[in-house]
């Protein structure tokens, strides 16, 4: 969602600026704006769409000025266009702002009558308005900025400058990450590591309701009550070289490629290979004595839920709930005591996915959390952290992100198994022989780009596609809509095969292909059937299978595409790969913004 960067220092703002926004545009946004001090006065530059146009505007009219404010906004209170563009301000400040300001209404009508006059439909006009009446009351910015946070309900980081103080940035944290970059006589804000990859490694993150006072000789950091704290400043291991896109057309190819890798670099953090085991970090609670689990996510991380339960369930012979984070917030469900949460996360800063780890852990559950971003909101508030080492996802949609977030729960599982008495250690030997297998049947999978390539001829042509899967290979199809809908805008859904005669098989003609994902396996003649009533009926159907399946599968498909043969516990960890890999063809051949998909954000911090 919405980015920050700011930056106080020696050399020119705007450049340093835009180009950290241009970092921040794998968030998702709508319209983007920088505003500086120059000789004490604030000047601000803003654009709707994309950057480019807010280039376009800042060649006619540069801004100078060497402390600066820079903005990506995606649009939550107002229409995304110029005027509702971030930074807002006055005269005397100018904010940027990632969140939502739940109580906006009611302060902008005391502020207007106090005669503030606003000139946008967003909440985060407010916080400028409210500064700067605190402003013309005679206090300091400091004073101004904290008195207006002390009044703000909701979720924010912000950013601010101030008129006639040159070299001053306040920002602060409320439910969205700041991080704090500390340069060689500059300083930077920014929304994530990721905006300040190449102009430091140095950072410190604010904690939740910190407050920051920033000059080009440093930071001093507040806690919400307004007591100095110290923030440690941390080395962080993004750097520049892992974000740019190596050749690859768009951040989402690349992704796709790096699959093996990340498979790879997450089992390290795992398994012992010597002995054949998995290797857990230290946990504060037993994993014998779990009596149920509890996971919760959103989106993709969701759906790798989804196929973590199948897992827990077959292999642990654990009770599993799980549900989409939006809803288990609400849902306030009776836990079992001693229940162990599991949240899933690329961000860790999904705001439901959160939202609903803090409400578990409101119930006394310990929650564990498998995260990318390992300095995130949610590696804080977690009782232990599993990475999953995917290096930084740029694109929006997810997807080596999705295969490393299974890597881990498939590590889970086994271990889960083996404290639960499930399997003995011949058992755990064999499990973690084909985990440590998985990183070349996921670069054998990544081979298959011509049988998809033809296959997304077909699914380009239609207005709706269906997406069909059985046991472990549901969630697989889940993912293969969810992404087919997210990067080419083409209407698809997923039902579990078996669903389909309960409904959906009245959809079916020679316009919806019907897309199924069929390894070999104890349901692979139950999914056949169901793929056999689809095609009945006239459907056109495209399989994933693999090479166990491939020639029962090819009786009946229009396409197969055949993945290499894996386990049956692992064949979602594979079959995955190449519905992503359709997605990504069909959107190249739709011609769509693949990396930065319309209306969608990266880091949803908002509910
Ligand atoms: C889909 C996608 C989203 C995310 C969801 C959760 O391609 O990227 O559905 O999976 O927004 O995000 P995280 O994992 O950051 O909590």
């Amino acid at each position: 969602m919405c980015g920050i960067c700011a930056v106080t220092g020696r050399r020119d703002a705007t450049p340093i600026i835009f180009e950290g926004l241009r970092r921040l545009e794998y968030r998702g946004y709508d319209s983007a704006g920088i505003a500086t001090l120059c000789n004490g006065q604030i000047s601000r530059r803003r654009a709707a769409g994309k950057l480019s146009n807010l280039g376009e505007v800042l060649g006619q009219e540069p801004l100078a000025g060497t402390t600066g404010i820079g903005h990506t906004r995606w649009a939550t209170h107002g229409v995304p266009n110029t005027t509702n563009a971030h930074p807002h301000g006055t005269s005397r400040v100018a904010i940027v702002h990632n969140g939502i300001i739940e109580n906006f209404e009611r302060l902008r009508s005391e502020l207007e009558a106090a005669g503030q006059v606003f000139e946008t439909e967003t909440d985060s006009e407010t916080i400028a308005r409210l500064v700067d009446q605190y402003l013309q009351e005679g206090y300091l910015p400091q004073e101004a900025a904290f008195a207006a946070l002390d009044r703000l309900e909701g979720a924010y980081a912000v950013a601010m400058i101030f008129a006639g103080h040159d070299g001053l940035l306040i920002g602060a944290r409320h439910g969205a990450p700041l991080a704090v970059g500390y340069g060689d006589g500059e300083m930077f804000l920014g929304s994530d590591s990721l905006a300040l990859a190449p102009l430091t490694r140095r950072i410190a993150y604010l904690e939740d309701g910190d407050r920051v006072v920033v000059t080009s000789e440093g930071a001093m950091f507040f806690t919400e009550d307004g007591q100095p704290a110290q923030r440690a400043i941390q080395t962080t291991a993004f750097i520049a070289g892992a974000v740019g896109k190596d050749g690859y057309r768009h951040y989402m190819e690349k992704e796709l490629h790096e699959h093996p890798l990340v498979i790879g670099q997450t089992l390290r953090r795992m398994i012992d290979p010597a002995r054949r085991r998995i290797a857990l970090p230290d946990m504060p609670f037993n994993l014998a004595e779990v009596p149920r689990a509890v996971i919760s996510a959103c989106g993709s991380a969701f759906y790798a839920g989804m196929i973590g339960r199948y897992w827990l369930e077959n292999i642990a012979r654990l009770p599993v709930d799980i549900d989409v984070a939006s809803e288990l917030r609400y849902r306030d469900p009776p836990l079992a005591p001693g229940s162990l949460g599991i949240m899933i996360s690329q961000s860790g800063e999904t705001a439901d996915t959160l939202a609903a780890l803090r409400s578990l852990r409101g119930k006394g559950l310990s929650v564990l959390s498998v995260l990318n971003v390992e300095h995130s909101t949610m590696a804080r508030e977690s009782d232990v952290v599993f990475g999953t080492v995917a290096g930084p996802e740029i694109s929006v949609a997810s997807t080596k992100a999705f295969t490393a977030q299974l890597t881990v729960l498939a590590c889970l599982t086994v271990a889960l198994a083996r404290a639960r008495g499930a399997i003995d250690i011949a058992g755990e030997e064999e499990l973690v022989s084909s985990l440590l297998d998985l990183p070349s049947r996921a670069a054998e999978a990544l081979q298959q780009g011509d049988d998809i390539r033809r296959m997304a001829e077909i699914v380009a042509e239609a207005q709706d596609v269906l997406y069909l899967g059985r046991g472990s290979a549901f969630p697989v199809a889940q993912e293969g809509a969810l992404k087919l809908k997210e990067i080419s805008y083409i209407h698809a859904e997923a039902y579990a095969a078996g669903e389909m005669k309960h409904g959906p098989i009245s959809l079916i003609d020679r316009s919806v292909p019907v897309v199924v994902t069929v390894p070999s396996g104890a349901l692979f003649e139950k999914t056949l059937s169901n793929v056999q009533e689809a095609k009945a009926r006239g459907g056109r159907i495209l399989a994933f299978t693999d090479t166990e399946g491939a020639a029962r599968v090819r009786e009946i498909a229009e396409h197969v595409v055949v993945m290499p043969r894996v386990s049956e516990f692992l064949a979602p960890v594979v079959q995955v790969i190449p519905t992503q890999m359709l997605a990504y063809e069909v959107a190249l051949l739709k011609g769509t913004d693949v990396d930065q998909p319309r209306n969608l954000a990266k880091s949803v911090t908002v509910e």
